[in-house]
């Protein structure tokens, strides 16, 4: 038996989705749910095969960038694009992620999109989906899989470059204070562990740290991307060591959080103060407090993946190859740049 044609395949799609929500009662919700692990359908349009219908695994709204990209996906995947999305939020917990996965096989979707939580653990549920011949694409985190071609590609930011790029700012900002020779005690709020961004950011900042033989990183430990984990984390830094120079946050909530226990603490931060904060994300929220004079600086990290997703979608349609690989640019802001119109123009 030759492969199923897309009509066909579609119908059964759609009987077996309607028999799913039929049996877990989600049929009937008519708004978004965005606490519930249950997946919802988002369009209440019948299909009949006229949509693309994708399976989005979110990882959850742990923090501002997690926002951003849910809305750049939701307003992409949209029926008036020819989407049907059925989204899922894993609320931080990688065994939603694969039951979502294998929920969206069982439906039969189209294509699935997954942001992964951690790298490790998707080899089996990645071969279920190519045996049952749905294209897997991973926007922003990514996976460390035995078989790369259990997933189509791959989109998302550079993580190990945004490391070294706040590892070369902090270089340079040290050099322009006549600080080089200076001993520089550093410290790191790292993002969920085994996540990419954390693993990447790590790394890169890591490479500038083994070459400057004068700073000292004090401390490593996960405040799991959220400004409430952030701020413990740094709580317990500020006990533990008398002096800190550098904190280096792996996202803007942990910074955040940061600057929250720092300013408890009867201590400063940022360009006028003791403490010097870098951070990731470059969110409209840190952007404003790099205008405040908070923070040092932000490395951007793109949440609006939607739309470059999208486009692969289309071009898979069309039966044309696509990059396996492919980097969003970013770029990085300082307290010395013009940062009004940025602000306004920030869209997350
Ligand atoms: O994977 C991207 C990271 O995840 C963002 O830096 C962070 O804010 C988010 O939670």
């Amino acid at each position: 038996m030759g492969p199923m044609p897309r009509m066909d395949r579609k119908k059964m799609g759609w009987l077996l989705l309607a028999l799913l929500l039929l049996l877990t009662g989600c049929g009937k919700r008519e708004e978004p749910v965005t606490g519930g692990h249950a997946p919802y359908v988002e369009d209440a349009a019948t299909g009949k095969g006229e949509y693309i219908v994708v399976g989005f695994s979110q990882i959850g709204s742990e923090s501002d960038w997690r926002i951003g990209s849910t809305e750049s996906f939701r307003s992409t995947f949209t029926a008036e694009n020819g989407y049907y999305l059925i989204y899922d939020d894993a609320q931080q917990k990688q065994e939603n992620q694969l039951k979502a996965v294998r929920n969206f096989i069982l439906q039969k979707v189209d294509y699935i999109i997954v942001d992964p939580i951690v790298e490790t653990g998707w080899d089996a549920v990645l071969k279920e989906a190519k045996d049952a011949g749905i294209p897997v694409i991973l926007a922003d985190r990514s996976v460390k899989v035995e078989d790369e071609e259990l997933y189509t590609c791959w989109v998302g930011s550079s993580f190990e470059q945004e490391g070294r790029s706040a590892g070369e700012w902090l270089r340079e900002y040290l050099k322009k204070q006549g600080r080089e020779d200076e001993e520089i005690r550093i410290v790191t709020l790292q993002g969920t562990l085994g996540s990419t961004a954390q693993i990447g950011r790590t790394e890169g900042f890591g490479k500038v740290l083994e070459q400057e033989k004068n700073w000292v990183m004090l401390d490593q430990q996960s405040g799991d991307f959220t400004q409430a984990k952030g701020q413990e984390v740094m709580e317990e830094f500020l006990k533990n060591y008398d002096r800190i120079d550098v904190v280096v946050c792996e996202n803007d909530n942990m910074a955040f959080g940061a600057i929250e226990a720092i300013k408890k603490a009867d201590k400063t931060c940022g360009p006028d103060g003791e403490i010097i904060i870098l951070s990731f994300d470059a969110g409209r929220a840190a952007l404003e407090t790099l205008l405040d004079k908070d923070i040092n600086a932000v490395f951007e990290c793109n949440p609006k993946l939607g739309p470059l997703v999208s486009e692969i979608i289309r071009k898979l349609e069309r039966g044309e190859s696509v990059e396996k690989i492919q980097y969003v640019e970013e770029v990085y802001f300082d307290s010395t740049m013009d940062l009004e119109q940025i602000i306004e123009e920030r869209t997350y």
